[in-house]
């Protein structure tokens, strides 16, 4: 496919940007290099590649064909000049981090972020002199406040990890580019770029845990970063290649390939089941409160549906009667499955305050607005009449009612 028809759409380039079959024997789908290291014609030509002077590939770990070509295509997808593959979501967010902060500098971050990017910040980079800043960044005023001539980074999860807590992308990566030398980063794991774009909204790099709907089968650890040339050269030759070395292999790259392919298709689906089963819950008594952006009782509604282009799969939810009941509905749930992790087809619960957000403190998951009833739902790609089903004989099981079969019928096949 011509890589110079930035028309093409969303989907047509998750599937074709960047590959002809005619240039590899007429395979359809782009082969594999599974090779570590690269043949030099000259050790005139290997020195000229270490050097910088030539582009061609020679070690895995910096660069390989299928890397670069699932590369190429999550750069077009988040409208990015480059991107950088990795192992896992922590890889590329530890890689832009050790790339981009020196000690001495100060990084600003969301209220609410994953449990791992807290634990890095607070037991990683924070003891190497970098200072970490909660800011709700909902509150302009405490940003403005926040900023000092050290900080170098702004970095948000939106929605954030569990509590769905949205940030005004544009708003931020305005006010932070008044000042020279601040980095916006933003993790797009939640949305993708089907659903949200942050780079056109302004921010300088994107960060994924591609473990998720990205790659969307659950079959993977993987991690993208997507910026402008310049950025996203120096984190590939600092974070990747020296500072973490976590390299995405080449296997893994084809997976996540097949899984951009249909990208578009799951989101849609993801999207309209969470819906209803987020509805479902408002509506039920057993419920104490739901957050899901695409619900009219969603505090920042408005911004959700300027910001991204559908509410996403993730709710979050506490039961009256707190964790307990919580715990009593997720072992009560026969479809969902109680496991951690986000974006896969399977339907997924879990409880942050015990999984995947146990690196905080009570304390501190009480100031960053994770309470400890909440329950968290990655909704699939199932009947959405299945999901709901089983949500209520949860629910109906948490109240000590008898379950009523509530399968509700599916629409005729035309
Ligand atoms: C929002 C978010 N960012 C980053 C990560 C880390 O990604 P990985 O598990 O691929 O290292 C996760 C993992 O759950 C996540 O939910």
């Amino acid at each position: 496919m011509n890589n110079k028809h930035p028309a093409f759409g969303f989907s047509t380039r998750a599937i074709h940007h960047g590959y002809a079959p005619q240039d590899h024997h007429g395979a359809l789908v782009p082969p594999i290099y599974l090779s570590a290291t690269f043949a030099f014609p000259t050790a005139e030509y290997g020195a000229a590649c270490f050097a910088g002077e030539e582009s061609g590939h020679f070690y895995t770990r910096i660069s390989n064909p299928t890397l670069a070509l699932l590369e190429a295509r999550m750069a077009t997808l988040e409208n990015g000049e480059a991107a950088i593959a990795f192992s896992s979501g922590m890889g590329a967010i530890a890689a832009t981090f050790w790339t981009l902060l020196r000690p001495g500098d100060e990084v600003i971050v969301s209220q609410t972020v994953y449990g791992c990017t807290y634990a890095l910040l607070h037991h990683g980079i924070s003891e190497f002199g970098i200072k970490v800043r909660h800011v709700d960044l909902t509150d302009l005023a405490a940003l403005q406040a926040a900023l000092s001539p050290a900080t170098r980074m702004i970095y948000c999860e939106t929605p954030a990890n569990p509590t769905l807590q949205l940030v005004d992308i544009a708003v931020i990566a305005a006010l932070a580019h008044q000042q020279p030398n601040i980095t916006v980063v933003v993790d797009n794991t939640y949305c993708t770029p089907y659903l949200q774009r942050p780079l056109d909204l302004g921010a300088d790099v994107v960060v994924h845990s591609a473990t998720k709907y990205l790659s969307g089968h659950g079959d993977i650890t993987a991690g993208i970063a997507v910026s402008n040339q310049a950025l996203a050269h120096r984190i590939r030759l600092q974070g990747l290649k020296d500072l973490t070395g976590a390299v995405m292999s080449p296997q893994d790259a084809a997976l996540l390939m097949r899984g951009l392919k249909t990208l578009a298709l799951r989101m849609d689906r993801h999207c309209s089941n969470a819906q209803a089963v987020a509805e479902a819950l408002q509506a039920h008594p057993a419920v104490a409160w739901v957050t899901y952006p695409g619900l009219r009782s969603f505090p920042q509604y408005e911004l959700a549906a300027r910001q991204m282009r559908q509410s996403g799969g993730m709710i979050a939810f506490e039961l009256k009667g707190g964790i307990d009941t919580g715990r009593r509905f997720m072992n009560a749930l026969q479809l969902f499955t109680r496991a951690v992790s986000l974006g896969d087809a399977e339907s997924l619960a879990q409880h942050p305050a015990s999984m995947t957000h146990s690196t905080y403190t009570p304390e501190e998951r009480a100031q960053h607005g994770i309470s400890e009833g909440l329950v968290r739902l990655s909704v699939g790609l199932e009947d959405v009449a299945d999901l709901l089903a089983d949500v209520r004989q949860a629910l109906a099981q948490c109240m000590r009612i008898a379950p009523r079969h509530t399968r509700t019928a599916e629409p005729a096949l035309k």
